[in-house]
């Protein structure tokens, strides 16, 4: 037996509007929900048990997973009526832990697209004899995280959350968003309030003098909290840059699920997701985008580094580039949006509405 808890509560503000309808960890990332690949790869560590912290959109988790026998595993389903941050999350969500107080627990962020070998983390955090190990990652521009310098040893000297002076940037080892805690440690977390555990629980641990490791690892990871990290976490998935036993196809330049209409004449690249539903027709070329289900895009669009909501529609000669179009929205012909534009769900742009030489649109 070996339990492991899920961080799936967040609103997935960064995402915007893609989180309308959908929480983060149910978008689909390469045809199946990105929390789908972490279970994937969860059940092939030989996690058995997995407790759901949610609370954002809830009752959408349930209804996808059930009661976890299709990937098996046993899931568990936590919801916080008011969200209780990281921390208080896990420690809310580890009143349905059956494990021992000495006993490794995993706690993953649900939105982590990686090849960390879980099973490695889990036993090393065991072997020795750790509070708590954390899976550090290196990035070339760590200004957005939360900073974790170790010793030589890999003893966590210190955490500085999303440094802004050029001085503070002292590492570029980087919290990934997976930890091994020993169960005693995540009962001692205050109960029934608001704990970030990146901000109080860590540095908390280290004035105590408690062992906190950092595991640094080389393999593939991403947050898939942006809209550029969404579509390139996808199209690296579909392209076979990172394994997951969840990818619906073998890798290649673009993926078609079942039941998507691909016109032959238009031209899908660059790890293109083409879901269930899905209309595209003559002459369109998609670049390295995330086609939703039910979404429709006309001939001769153009869709580069985008997200196409589902439902949504995209004109005959339009171009989307470094967008995210919103669930039911509806682009008409002939328009050039600006790059990286976020047009909520359910709007209706009529044709030729928007030249890209046109500054003043508002969206
Ligand atoms: P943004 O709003 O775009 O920052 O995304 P987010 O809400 O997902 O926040 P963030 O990426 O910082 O969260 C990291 C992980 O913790 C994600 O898997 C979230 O789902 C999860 N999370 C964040 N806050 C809470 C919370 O209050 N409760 C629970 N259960 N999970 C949370």
């Amino acid at each position: 037996m070996s339990e492991a808890i899920l961080l799936v509560g967040g609103k997935g503000t960064r995402l915007h509007p893609l989180c309308t309808y959908t929480p983060k960890p149910l978008l689909l990332v390469a045809g199946v929900p990105l929390l789908t690949h972490q279970l994937a790869r969860a059940a092939a560590a030989g996690v058995t048990r997995v407790v759901f912290a949610t609370s954002y959109l809830a009752e959408l988790f349930e209804r996808e997973y059930g009661d976890g026998s299709g990937l098996g595993l046993e899931l568990v389903y936590v919801t916080e009526t008011e969200p209780l941050g990281t921390g208080g999350a896990i420690r809310n969500a580890a009143r349905h832990l059956t494990c021992a107080p000495g006993e490794p627990v995993l706690v993953f962020n649900g939105d982590i697209l990686g090849g960390l070998d879980i099973a490695a983390l889990r036993d090393g955090h065991r072997a020795s004899g750790a509070d708590v190990t954390l899976h550090l990652t290196r990035v070339a521009d760590p200004r957005a995280y939360g900073l974790v310098t170790t010793d030589a040893h890999g003893r966590v000297e210190a955490f500085l959350e999303k440094p802004e002076r050029p001085e503070d940037i002292v590492t570029d080892q980087i919290n990934a968003g997976c930890y091994v805690f020993t169960r005693s440690v995540i009962d001692g977390i205050p109960e029934g309030r608001v704990v970030s555990v990146e901000r109080e629980t860590f540095p908390g641990l280290l004035e105590t003098g408690a062992h906190v490791r950092g595991v640094v690892d080389r393999t593939y990871w991403l947050d898939l909290g942006t809209p550029s990290a969404f579509v390139t976490g996808s199209a690296d998935l579909v392209r076979g840059h990172v394994d997951s036993p969840a990818l619906p196809g073998p890798p290649g330049d673009a993926l078609v699920l079942p039941g998507a209409r691909v016109d032959p004449l238009a031209v899908l690249s660059a790890g293109t997701t083409v879901c269930e539903g899905a209309v595209v027709d003559a002459g369109a070329v998609i670049e390295g985008s995330v086609v939703l289900p039910g979404a429709h895009i006309h001939g001769t669009a153009l869709v580069r580094r985008s997200v196409v909501g589902r439902d949504a529609v995209v004109g005959e000669g339009t171009s989307v580039v470094d967008a995210v179009i919103g669930d039911h929205a509806h682009v008409g012909p002939h328009n050039e949006l600006p790059a990286g534009v976020r047009l909520d769900c359910g709007v209706r742009l009529p044709e030729r509405a928007v030249r890209v030489s046109a500054p003043t649109y508002a969206f």
